[in-house]
C-alpha cells in the first residue's frame, strides 16, 4: 500500500460499541487538549461483548473506513472487545493510512513497569475474557505473572442504563468481585472502557487496597508518545471542535454521554449501516 503522508492537524478517530469509549476520549482530551477528536459509537450493534469475532472484525473495518474517510491520522480502538478480537485486522486494513492503537497494549506496558504485581485480575465482556488476550500478552511479557479473568456481562447494560453509584449497582459489582478468582489479587484491570464509571464502587468494595488499572489514562499517555515520536502532535492554538457520531440515535444515549465525557456533547447519527 502506498505510504501516505500524515499531518499533525488531522483529527484522532476513536471507536467503541457505544458510548463507553468516551472515557478514553475524555482522557485523551485531558492529556492532549489541542487534538481534534472524531468519535464513533456503534450503538446499532451494542453490545459487542456477545458478538462473534467475525462480526466484530466486520464492524471494526467498516468503522475504520469511516474514520479514514473523516481524514483521521490515528484510529484508537476505544473498546477492549474490538481491541481483543479485531486489532490485527484493523491494523492490516488501515496499513500506512493512519496509526492504529488498541486499549490493551498500553495497560500491559503499565503493568510491566510495576514488578511487584504478581497476581492480576481482569474483568471485561465475555468476548474479551474468552479471548484470553490480557493473560496472553501479560504472561508473554513476564511468565511469572498469574492472570485471572472474569467475564462480567451485566455491567455494560447496567452502566448504559445509567445504573451506577447506587445500591443495586453496588450489589451486582460486589457479587462479581467476591468470586474466588478475584481473591488475593495485587491489581485489577478494568478491561472494558465502560468500567471507569464504576471505579468508585470497585474502590469501595476493595476498600482502596487493590490498585485499579483502567485504560483511559494509559492510552492517553501512549497516544501522546506515539504522536510525539512521529512529529504528529497538533500545535494549533485554535480550540478544537470535536465530532461525536453514533450509528443508531436514541435520546437515552445523548443523555448518558455527559457522564462518560464529562461535558455536554451533541451526538450525530452516521448512517453507515442504513
Ligand atoms: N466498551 C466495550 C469494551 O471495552 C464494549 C462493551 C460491549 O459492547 O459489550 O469492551
Amino acid at each position: 500500500m502506498a505510504s501516505v503522508k500524515l499531518d499533525a492537524s488531522q483529527p484522532i478517530g476513536l471507536f467503541d460499541s457505544g458510548i463507553g469509549g468516551l472515557t478514553v476520549a475524555r482522557a485523551i482530551r485531558e492529556r492532549l487538549p489541542k487534538e481534534k477528536l472524531i468519535y464513533f459509537g456503534d450503538t446499532a450493534h451494542l453490545p459487542y461483548g456477545d458478538k462473534s469475532p467475525d462480526s466484530i472484525k466486520y464492524y471494526s473495518i467498516r468503522i475504520a473506513q469511516f474514520l479514514l474517510d473523516s481524514n483521521c491520522k490515528m484510529i484508537v480502538i476505544a473498546c477492549n472487545t474490538a481491541s481483543a478480537l479485531a486489532y490485527e485486522t484493523v491494523r492490516d486494513f488501515v496499513g500506512k493510512r493512519a496509526l492504529v492503537v488498541n486499549v490493551i497494549d498500553p495497560v500491559v506496558t503499565k503493568i510491566m513497569a510495576k514488578p511487584k504485581l504478581k497476581r492480576i485480575g481482569v474483568i471485561g465482556t465475555k468476548g474479551t475474557i474468552k479471548s484470553g488476550i490480557h493473560a496472553k500478552k501479560l504472561v508473554e511479557a513476564n511468565k511469572n505473572l498469574e492472570v485471572h479473568g472474569l467475564a462480567t456481562p451485566l455491567l455494560v447494560p447496567m452502566i448504559e442504563e445509567g445504573f451506577f453509584n447506587n445500591k443495586i449497582s453496588y450489589a451486582v459489582i460486589d457479587s462479581y468481585l467476591s468470586r474466588p478468582k478475584l481473591k488475593k489479587i495485587d491489581a485489577l484491570i478494568l478491561g472494558c472502557t465502560h468500567y471507569p464509571l464504576i471505579k468508585k464502587e470497585i474502590e469501595a468494595i476493595y476498600k482502596g487496597k487493590v490498585p485499579l488499572i483502567d485504560s483511559g489514562d494509559e492510552v492517553a499517555e501512549y497516544v501522546y508518545h506515539l504522536l510525539k515520536k512521529d512529529k504528529l502532535l497538533n500545535t494549533s492554538t485554535k480550540k478544537p471542535i470535536h465530532r461525536f457520531y453514533i450509528s443508531d440515535y436514541t435520546e437515552a444515549f445523548e443523555k448518558n454521554t455527559n457522564f462518560f465525557f464529562n461535558e455536554k456533547i451533541k451526538l450525530e447519527e452516521a448512517r453507515i449501516w442504513k
